[in-house]
């Protein structure tokens, strides 16, 4: 007689393009490997995918984070990091100086760091404290957004590059990096759209003016609600994506009022490939 292990775990589907909650699990504890290995085909089913009411550390944020893949610092230097892994995303300032990165203003659409060689491929984002409004987050499903295209635009596209480039030039390689304007994952082995309004500069190999045009098109894509799940936070919220197959967006929120976010990054590990 075989004893089946029940699960405990509920996958809760937002009911949009993307996204599910993941009900039943502690993230203080350890997880089981069959529930980790649900836990992972959820997040390449839906995405994003989301724990609420989560009370962890950072280092159990990290440990958590290695379920994915190997968590690593973050490209950009942070003030009192004991936990290297750990970067803080928040307008908080104290003696003058911000704790975290990203302020309060919006961030448009983007893949986690695209200009990189070997960009993001896991993120993820732990809600310590939120504004009472504001600075909500949304996901995109970059699948659905070129599976959506016209077969004209997506012979367009097919063979394509791209140079992904920080704003803050100081914060780039010193390389140019470009990436596929369509990348296939190296999971689910489907094809995305890999270029967004923030970080994506231009597509080589035609005029300044087609790629502006083209990228225009497909931000106008990209910007359809039908594509989206928008996240509300509430603290506690540990909420994990994938870059590789989404991009996301944050809404701003007034300058008054605290956010602060933790976040860690599993990049480094995949060049990105049509
Ligand atoms: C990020 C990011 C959005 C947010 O951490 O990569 O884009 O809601 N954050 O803070
Ligand atoms: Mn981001």
């Amino acid at each position: 007689m075989t004893t089946a292990v029940q699960s405990s775990i509920i996958i809760v589907p937002t009911g949009y393009a993307l996204g599910a909650e993941i009900q039943g699990v502690d993230l203080r504890s350890p997880i089981s490997e069959a529930d980790v290995a649900q836990i992972r085909q959820a997040l390449l089913d839906y995405m994003v995918i989301f724990f609420r009411d989560q009370q962890i550390s950072e280092q159990q944020q990290v440990e958590f984070t290695r379920h994915f893949g190997i968590p690593i610092e973050h490209v950009r230097e942070q003030r009192d990091r004991p936990i290297k892994e750990i970067f803080v995303i928040s307008n908080v300032k104290e003696n003058g100086e911000p704790i975290g990165a990203l302020g309060n203003d919006e961030i448009s659409y983007h893949s986690d760091l695209s200009y990189m060689r070997k960009p993001g491929t896991i993120s993820t984002l732990y809600a310590v404290e939120i504004p009472s409004t504001g600075g909500q987050t949304e996901w995109v499903n970059c699948y659905a957004i070129y599976e959506s295209l016209s077969d004209e635009m997506k012979t367009r596209l097919k063979g394509k590059r791209a140079v992904h480039r920080h704003y803050v030039e100081s914060q780039n390689p010193q390389e140019l990096v470009d990436q596929p304007v369509v990348r296939r994952h190296p999971q689910t082995n489907k094809p995305s759209l890999f270029v967004g309004p923030h970080l994506t500069k231009n597509i080589l190999g035609v005029s300044q003016e087609e790629s502006d045009a083209i990228l225009k098109e497909l931000n106008e894509v990209i910007h359809q609600p039908r594509f989206a799940y928008r996240h509300h936070w509430r603290v506690g919220d540990l909420l994990v994506w994938d870059n590789r197959a989404t991009m996301h967006r944050r809404e701003p929120f007034p300058a008054t009022e605290r956010r602060i976010m933790k976040r860690t990054q599993i990049f480094n590990d995949e060049i990105p490939y049509e």
